[in-house]
């Protein structure tokens, strides 16, 4: 059982795609009970797997203390993947939480839930806030895509500081290098450089389609090189946790 955030503070990095081709599989290829939890209002995840996007903004009453996630979580058309989809009530999300006085109330959801699911994937909105820092609490490790670029790679340093700096012990940190493309000289210096040995996802035409054809890669790019790149990064996730106790609790000081 384990929660794998998909985070960064920064938007339009890959966060949804790659949380939703990772989610696809969990529960299609390792067989696992998965519930992709979409918490960015912008509600992404819904779109890229075909669901009918609901009209009623309810997804952030989940939050209170008489919150009933059971009852939003649909199943999808991929058997074993269910998913929460987020919607504007999550717009609040930070002041409600902040409010209900609970830095954990994320984290014990999760737990209620992986009851019945064997992995949780949290498609995050790119902030820095109360939402992102129940997020490091829920978390078993932090999926970060970076694009190469120097803003980016600053992103990743402002995540880790505000980490280090607010949360004594956080999940492992596993940062990605997203939208690599080969023909362009900085991403290729980057990926020799600081992210060397970091996986990486290709800037790939089937990971656009992923959004024309409101599917996840997975599902109809089978050999290609993209979906070979995802492979090994889920298989690199399902390594890294292997390594350590899923326990929040238990969790050490770590970043990749
Ligand atoms: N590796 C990729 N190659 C090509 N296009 C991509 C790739 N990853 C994401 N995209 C496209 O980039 C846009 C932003 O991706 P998205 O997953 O919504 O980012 P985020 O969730 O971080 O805001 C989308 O139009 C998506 O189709
Ligand atoms: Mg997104």
């Amino acid at each position: 059982m384990a929660v794998i955030g998909v985070y960064s503070a920064k938007g339009g990095v890959g966060k949804t795609t790659i949380a939703v081709d990772l989610a696809w599989r969990s529960a299609m290829i390792s067989q696992y009970r998965t519930l992709l939890w979409d918490l960015d209002p912008q509600g992404g995840s819904a779109f890229l797997l075909g669901c009918v996007e609901r009209r009623q903004s309810r997804a952030a009453s989940v939050f209170q203390r008489d919150g009933r996630p059971h009852d939003l979580i649909e199943a999808t058309k991929y058997a074993k993947l269910s998913l929460l989809q987020a919607d504007d009530s999550m717009r609040g999300l930070s002041m409600s939480l902040a409010r209900l006085g609970q830095k954990r109330r994320l984290s014990q959801l999760a737990s209620i839930l992986l009851g019945d699911f064997d992995r949780i994937v949290l498609d995050c909105p790119p902030v820095i806030n109360e939402v992102s820092g129940q997020i490091v609490h829920a978390a078993d490790v932090l999926l970060v895509p970076i694009s190469a670029s120097p803003l980016a790679m600053r992103t990743l340093d402002s995540v880790r500081h505000e980490l280090a700096r607010s949360h004594s012990r956080h999940p492992p940190i596993l940062p990605v290098l997203s939208m690599y493309n080969s023909s362009r000289p900085l991403h290729r210096e980057t990926r020799k450089g600081v992210a060397a040995g970091w996986p990486v996802v290709p800037m790939a035409i089937h990971l656009e389609q992923s959004a024309v054809r409101q599917a996840p890669l997975g599902s109809f790019a089978a050999g290609t090189r993209a979906d070979a790149a995802l492979d090994r990064l889920w298989r690199g996730i399902e390594a890294k946790l292997a390594e350590k106790p899923s326990a929040p609790a238990n969790r050490e000081l770590v970043t990749a």
